[in-house]
């Protein structure tokens, strides 16, 4: 099947990787990562990889953290988000040292130099060989540093008062499009379950890691409000072509603000997602 490119898509045909819903999404989900940056004990001093960074906001955060003794590049293939990258966050640091770099995964391990922590953030979903790369990763991490990979795993989306049973058909039409009849490049929307298992494989010293849970109660703010209308039409989009009309127009009921059945405005509003992170150490 061919599929319409998706206003959410990145320069390369990535899915869920534009500089705007990149920018929602971390407004979005920026509380929970700041938290869970506290707790990967990155330290002042560090010198960080983050791999596939986008527009740069976790190089930002990272940046606060290792302080200006210490360094961050940021590494992604798609032109235009590193261009964004690089004349907003670094030169909002302008002390620190703040690099980026346009390359793809397939080209990192010809960088130079060493890391204490290379963080990999909502990546892994778009990378079919994950032992491979993490073979590319380890050799670029100092001995007892470590590879830090995040992503959301897409099996939980709770969406309240969508009814369970239209929730669950959209979920298992979305789940049947990704195993079965999806074009485009590689793409796991269910990654965030197979980061521990992929890291105990690649025989890491110690792997550890915590799943957060991404719960917000309504009334929806505006950023909210986009960004679950955009999930709403990116799920449309994705499983449209298995669809009747009648499925299609109740879906997008709960994404209008003009019907009663809007979601965001509603009493109930209620939205969770999971996402995973693992860490291991070289
Ligand atoms: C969903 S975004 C995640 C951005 C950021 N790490 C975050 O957590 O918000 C995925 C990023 O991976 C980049 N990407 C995907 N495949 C890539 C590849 N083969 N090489 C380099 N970057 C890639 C995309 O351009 C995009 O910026």
């Amino acid at each position: 099947m061919s599929k319409t490119p998706s206003l959410l898509n990145g320069e390369n045909g990535i899915e869920l990787a534009s500089l705007e819903w990149l920018s929602l999404h971390h407004r979005v989900k920026a509380p929970e990562r700041q938290q869970i940056l506290k707790r990967f004990d990155i330290r002042e001093g560090d010198r960080v990889l983050d791999l596939g960074c986008g527009p740069g906001f976790w190089v930002e955060m990272l940046a606060d953290i290792v302080g200006k003794s210490g360094a961050v590049v940021g590494a992604d293939f798609d032109e235009g988000l590193i261009h964004h990258a690089a004349k907003t966050i670094a030169l909002s640091r302008p002390d620190h040292d703040i690099a980026f770099k346009c390359i793809s995964f397939e080209e990192v391990g010809d960088m130079l130099g060493t890391f204490d922590v290379i963080f990999f953030s909502n990546c892994f979903c778009y990378v079919p060989d994950p032992q491979e790369l993490l073979r590319r990763l380890a050799v670029l991490v100092r001995p007892g540093g470590r590879v830090i990979g995040r992503n959301w795993d897409g099996g939980v989306f709770i969406l309240n008062p969508i009814p369970e049973v239209t929730l669950a058909r959209m979920q298992h039409l979305l789940a049947e499009v990704f195993d079965t009849d999806r074009a485009g490049p590689y793409f796991d929307n269910y990654f965030g379950r197979k980061l521990p298992g992929t890291f105990r494989r690649h025989g890491f010293k110690k792997v550890t890691g915590e799943t957060q849970v991404i719960e917000r109660w309504g009334p929806a703010d505006a950023d909210l409000s986009a960004y679950i209308k955009a999930n709403g039409a990116w799920w449309e989009e994705t499983v449209s072509h298995k669809l009747t009309p009648t499925e299609r127009d109740e879906w997008r009921r709960y994404f209008d603000e003009r019907d009663e059945r809007y979601v965001c405005r509603s009493e109930d509003f209620y939205f969770c997602m999971l996402e995973a992170a693992v860490t291991g150490y070289v």
